[in-house]
């Protein structure tokens, strides 16, 4: 069901226009609207402007109507990397990286990605379907509308299947509108340990075509990492998959300096993910070829490394996006205030730049950026109110929601009193 809904007199609508990715010096522009209107039919958004010319002539009656005096509004919020798909946690593993060890050195132990594809292998679809319900609707809170789903929890055909089946129900099911990934290269399976080639080609062979036949997943991710996959693993994955016709997207540079930044740039990759170590070449790289640089900042402050450079990033001509990664070991968080408050206040994005990477760059991250992102003519009714009048008290709220309200396709789904 889609709504028909007006939201008028907001203090401040933000709108984040435009149907493409922004770069560099464009992330600053918010296109914001005093005392702005938003029509949205069937929720789809009609028209957009100021209260007084948007709403000359529209017999109101036909709507639900917000009054949103004293109110920002903004584009529903993309968070466009997640693993929130997943049995069992790792509350232990997080306690021993606080009294030292690392993440790779308790991957190495059989701990980290292992340690969770044993639970996701147990649980049942229902209890997949049940917990992830439960996680899309705290996202929601957050004013998440469209989030991105990986895979990679199963690394062998039936449970891999699994993961993708349950977000599809679950896009299905729950307002959110999910985008599936598949990322059964998230590391080696026990049954596979030594022989890194033969499984990636077992992917290519066996499962992926599955994914492909069943329209399970939109995009194939790798997570290139020393002990992982190699780069010269991940380019002739990658590039079987893309002849196979599927979007790419890698997890890159993010402990180690391997060149996965230039690895996304060299393969056409809509997205490089992580990137707290990537090279100068490889964020010029990403620059040239379009590729949006996904930065995960919860990541990199819940495993005590260096943020990635996301100032350089964009003053070197990239596009930049903005995500949780929420997943049970690296960052188990899907705090979009947090999000902001590292991004502007430790990755020195100023706050217009940071909104542009949570709405309309995550959308270019997904290949939405025609659909979602912004509050533009055409698009998805999908909107948060704040509690403030300014967006600028998002990241001044420090790590504090501040959405009062989300609309959904036109329909109120958070209201906050
Ligand atoms: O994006 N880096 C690799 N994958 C995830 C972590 C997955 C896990 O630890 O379960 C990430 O951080
Ligand atoms: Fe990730």
């Amino acid at each position: 069901m889609n709504g028909n809904l007006i939201l008028k007199n907001a203090a401040e609508l933000v709108t984040c226009s435009g149907f493409t990715a922004k770069y560099g010096s464009e992330m600053q522009n918010l296109h914001t609207i005093k005392n702005g209107a938003v029509v949205v039919k069937n929720g789809i958004i009609k028209a957009v402007g100021t209260t007084e010319k948007i709403l000359n002539d529209i017999d109101e009656s036909k709507y639900e109507v917000i009054d949103a005096s004293g109110k920002a509004v903004l584009p529903g919020f993309v968070d466009s990397h997640t693993h929130f798909i997943f049995g069992g946690y790792r509350a232990e593993e997080f306690s021993w990286r606080l009294r030292g060890d690392s993440y790779m050195d308790i991957m190495k132990r059989g701990g980290g990605i292992i340690n969770t594809v044993k639970g996701t292998r147990e649980a049942s679809k229902e209890e997949l379907i049940k917990v992830g319900r439960k996680r899309l609707d705290s996202m929601l809170a957050f004013g998440v509308t469209t989030v991105e789903g990986k895979s990679g929890y199963g690394l062998e055909l039936d449970t891999e299947i699994k993961q993708l089946e349950v977000m599809r129900e679950l896009d299905n099911t729950h307002v959110i509108d999910i985008v599936r990934t598949f990322l059964g290269a998230h590391a080696t399976p026990t049954e596979f340990r030594g022989r890194e080639d033969e499984y990636l080609e077992y992917l290519v062979k066996t499962v992926i075509p599955v994914v492909i036949e069943d329209d399970l997943a939109e995009f194939c991710d790798i997570f290139c990492e020393r002990n992982v996959f190699s780069v010269e693993q991940s380019r002739k994955f990658l590039s079987k998959v893309k002849e196979l016709g599927m979007k790419i997207k890698i997890h890159a540079d993010e402990i180690v300096q391997l060149g996965g930044a230039e690895l996304a740039a060299e393969l056409g990759a809509v997205s490089a993910d992580h990137l707290l170590q990537a090279s100068d070449k490889g964020i010029s790289e990403m620059a040239k070829s379009h590729v949006v640089a996904t930065l995960l900042p919860c990541t990199a402050f819940s495993l005590r490394e260096g943020f990635a450079r996301g100032r350089e990033m964009i003053d070197n001509g990239c596009a930049v996006a903005l995500a949780t990664d929420f997943n049970p070991g690296s960052c188990f968080t899907e705090s979009i205030p947090l999000v902001f408050a590292l991004a502007c206040l430790q990755m020195r994005l100023s706050i217009e730049e940071a909104i542009i990477a949570l709405t309309i760059n995550g959308a270019a991250a997904l290949g939405r950026a025609d659909s979602i992102g912004s509050i533009d003519v055409g698009k998805k009714g999908d909107m948060v109110v704040l509690e403030f009048p300014s967006y600028k008290y998002i990241p001044y709220h420090v790590a504090i929601n501040t959405v009062k309200k989300v609309i959904k396709d036109g329909i109120i789904v958070v209201d906050k009193k």
